[in-house]
């Protein structure tokens, strides 16, 4: 039976353990989406995950959403980047870079007036998060990808995956979850597209495919995981049938023989918006490779699904970002840190390095 502190083999990466970092985007990247020293020492901190998964990084100025997020489609972000695999593989870390592109989830004031894409001109109902110290704007409606230019929007994430590659991470997550570009064209809420790319849930699974093939060019297969979230309503997502889209997904993902899925489950908000409670047991048998799973996990609830068999990983955000030392913390039973939402986004070192590691 598998408990957080048994190894575990990803493709030819040994995981000392089975705590992942679940990717965060913090908005402290210096200028440009270019990572700093300070991204290197907040990765280093927590290096004795199994594995640490990168905050979400846009494979092109088109893909940006956010301010002060990173990006790897210029060599200057890889020089950044390679600072901080660099610091984590010299504390004995494994770390993959997570692949973006937020599509709708955007506005023009980050891409020179022009609205940003998405497969379908449909708008968020909702506003963006605060980048003006505007408390936010309503989002607009996104132009929709024209088939022809859909190849390109691929590359990106192709050259994104090499650039990954250049800039020392272990592998790719290709980020198809939370309602970015990936998942607006897989669910159909967002998709209403009458080409290829559009309509049967094989269409609408396309370009998430297309992109995970990309990914594997640079990395082989064991190397690229995908994220998922079949439940999530965030950013004004649904789909009619997430059950039968996200198998769908999963079982060719499974055929592609990517290195992991990973599964987000229901939030308390999800389930308020009207979101399914998809548990990860739904996917388990269309899956043959390694299975990640997340969403409000703690240690003994991490235990149970491992000895369950239900995930053969379990992936941890909030508990990270205020843990740094979190494997340590469980293996003692020592108290855990509460994080603070407040300095989740932007700001400095405060909130983002200086939770206390437990005394020595
Ligand atoms: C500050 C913050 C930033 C996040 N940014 C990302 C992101 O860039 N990519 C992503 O896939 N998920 C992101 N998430 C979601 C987490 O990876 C995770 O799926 C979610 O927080 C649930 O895990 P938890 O219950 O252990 O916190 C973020 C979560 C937090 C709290």
């Amino acid at each position: 039976m598998s408990s957080l502190f048994t190894p575990r083999r990803l493709g030819t990466l040994e995981l000392p353990n089975r705590m992942v970092m679940s990717p965060m985007t913090r908005c402290r990247s210096g200028e440009n989406g270019v990572p700093t020293e300070l991204n290197a020492t907040y990765y280093r901190q927590r290096a004795t995950a199994g594995l640490i998964v990168a905050e979400g990084t846009q494979v092109s100025p088109q893909g940006v959403g956010y301010p002060s997020t990173p990006g790897i489609h210029s060599l200057e972000q890889v020089s950044g980047w390679k600072r901080v695999t660099d610091a984590v593989h010299a504390a004995g870390g494994r770390i993959f870079l997570q692949l973006w592109h937020c599509g709708r989830v955007s506005h023009s004031f980050f891409h020179n007036g022009e609205l940003p894409v998405a497969p379908s001109p449909i708008a968020i109902n909702g506003k963006t998060l605060q980048f003006r110290g505007d408390g936010g704007v309503p989002f607009e409606t996104p132009r929709p990808l024209e088939t022809s230019e859909i190849p390109g929007v691929v590359d990106q994430y192709r050259q994104g995956a090499k650039n990954a590659k250049a800039a020392g991470f272990d592998g790719v997550e290709i980020h198809g979850a939370f309602g970015y570009l990936p998942d607006q064209f897989l669910q159909d809420g967002t998709n209403q597209r009458k080409d290829e790319y559009g309509g049967s849930v094989e269409n609408r699974a396309k370009f998430l495919l297309e992109v995970t093939s990309a990914a594997m060019e640079a990395w082989g297969a064991d190397r690229v995981g995908v994220k998922l979230s079949p439940s999530n309503t965030y950013n004004d997502m649904r789909d009619s049938d997430p059950i039968e889209t996200f198998s769908f997904v999963v079982a060719a993902l499974s055929k592609m023989g990517i290195g992991y899925v990973h599964i987000m489950e229901a939030s308390d908000s999800d389930l308020r918006h009207g979101g399914k409670a998809i548990p990860v047991t739904t996917f388990r048998p269309h899956f043959e490779g390694t299975l990640i799973v997340n969403q409000d996990y703690d240690q003994a609830k991490a235990e149970a699904v491992l000895a369950r068999g239900d995930a053969d990983l379990v992936s941890f955000a909030r508990l990270f970002l205020a843990n740094p030392d979190l494997p340590k913390r469980f293996a003692t039973e020592a108290p855990l840190n509460a994080a603070d939402p407040a300095t989740f986004y932007g700001g400095n070192e405060k909130g983002y390095t200086d939770y206390p590691f437990l005394e020595e």
